[in-house]
């Protein structure tokens, strides 16, 4: 008998990230090229026409694995039984903006769309949030989804600890697969922790030798989005796609022995005493069966600790903004 389908929402799906996602997980990214994928796009009803050509361009490529797509502008339909939720949705900030700034025009999507998950989609579904500000719209989506389990919402850090990947790769003039255990510690922010003190390179320890140049490769890191909108004129698309493919895979692999990757997931029991009620980013592992954990008993220094309180502290300033969703 033919597998059935894997069935899998993108929000936001006639938007510049989901115009790269879907491709990349009907073409077999996420999943492996034998799946069968079923995709429910969803976006706003003014949208829908730009969406019916997306679909035709997903028609066109003739993915063997892409078995049916779906077009909606009901969250409660197009998250019908879905396995796999890519809440891209919402609005991209423009130059000048922290992303926070976008919590009161972005944050009621996810009143709605936590709702809807909670009704409609898979008892075993896992959701990525990527639409900004990703940790505390995850926060709001969880608490209208009482009957889902709140460890299956996860919000985008991937992206960062990506691009630490990257910059790590470039100073040392490694490869960027010889650059190990980065970890993305609080919000995708501006005042993410980015933890460097447990880095490998090539098998060894890393260290910066001066102090000035881990706090100028913090502050690119932190200001990477931003750089990104002013150059460009919109915020990243194709390594944001690429991030969540990775962010949702890592989840489905045996994260190799000793290493680990950077999630927002839900603080809840977390090791490391930070609030109890929020998506806070940790070094995380997965046995490959859907699960993702937080790494424990890492040694954290003071100059990290200053960093995390910080990051900490602003989740705690944003749940208190949106209070009245929660
Ligand atoms: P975009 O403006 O190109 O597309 C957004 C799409 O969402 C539009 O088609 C819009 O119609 C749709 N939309 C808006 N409200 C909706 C709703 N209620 N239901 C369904 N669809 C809705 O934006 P983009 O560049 O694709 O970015 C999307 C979001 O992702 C932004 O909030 C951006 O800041 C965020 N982002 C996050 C990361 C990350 O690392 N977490 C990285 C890049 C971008
Ligand atoms: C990013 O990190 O590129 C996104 O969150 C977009 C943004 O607003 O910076």
């Amino acid at each position: 008998v033919a597998a059935k389908p894997v069935r899998i929402a993108v929000t936001g799906a006639a938007g510049q990230i989901a115009y790269s996602l879907l491709f990349r997980i009907a073409q077999g990214d996420l999943l492996g090229p034998q799946a069968p994928v079923e995709l429910h796009l969803l976006d706003l009803p003014q949208s829908q026409e730009m969406l019916r050509g997306v679909q035709m361009e997903l028609d066109d490529c003739a993915f063997p694995s892409l078995r049916l797509t779906k077009l909606f502008s009901r969250p409660e339909e197009a998250f019908e039984g879905v396995d796999y939720a890519f809440l891209v949705g919402a609005k991209p900030r423009s130059l000048g903006m922290e992303r926070k700034d976008l919590l009161l025009e972005n944050g009621e999507i996810f009143v709605e769309q936590g709702r809807a998950l909670n009704q409609t989609a898979s008892r075993d579904v896992r959701v990525l949030v990527v639409g900004n500000p990703c940790n505390t719209n995850c926060l709001i989506a969880l608490h209208h989804a009482p009957n889902l389990n709140p460890r299956h919402f996860f919000a985008m850090t991937r992206l960062d600890h990506n691009r630490a990947i990257g910059q790590l790769a470039r100073l040392a003039r490694s490869s960027v697969d010889e650059v190990v255990n980065v970890a993305i510690w609080g919000n995708h922010s501006s005042t993410q922790a980015i933890d460097f003190s447990h880095v490998k390179i090539q098998g060894k320890p890393f260290s910066f030798g001066r102090e000035s140049s881990r706090e100028a490769l913090t502050q690119l890191l932190q200001q990477r989005g931003a750089s990104v909108i002013q150059a460009r004129g919109k915020s990243s698309a194709a390594s944001a796609a690429h991030a969540a493919i990775q962010a949702l895979r890592s989840i489905l692999e045996p994260t190799p022995a000793g290493q680990w990757f950077s999630q927002g997931i839900y603080s809840q029991g977390n090791p490391y005493g930070i609030d109890e009620d929020l998506i806070f980013s940790f070094p995380c592992q997965s046995s490959g069966r859907k699960d993702c954990e937080i790494v424990q008993r890492l040694q954290i220094d003071s100059y990290l600790q200053e960093k995390i309180s910080l990051t900490q502290k602003e989740l705690i300033e944003e749940r208190e903004c949106v209070r009245r969703w929660l």
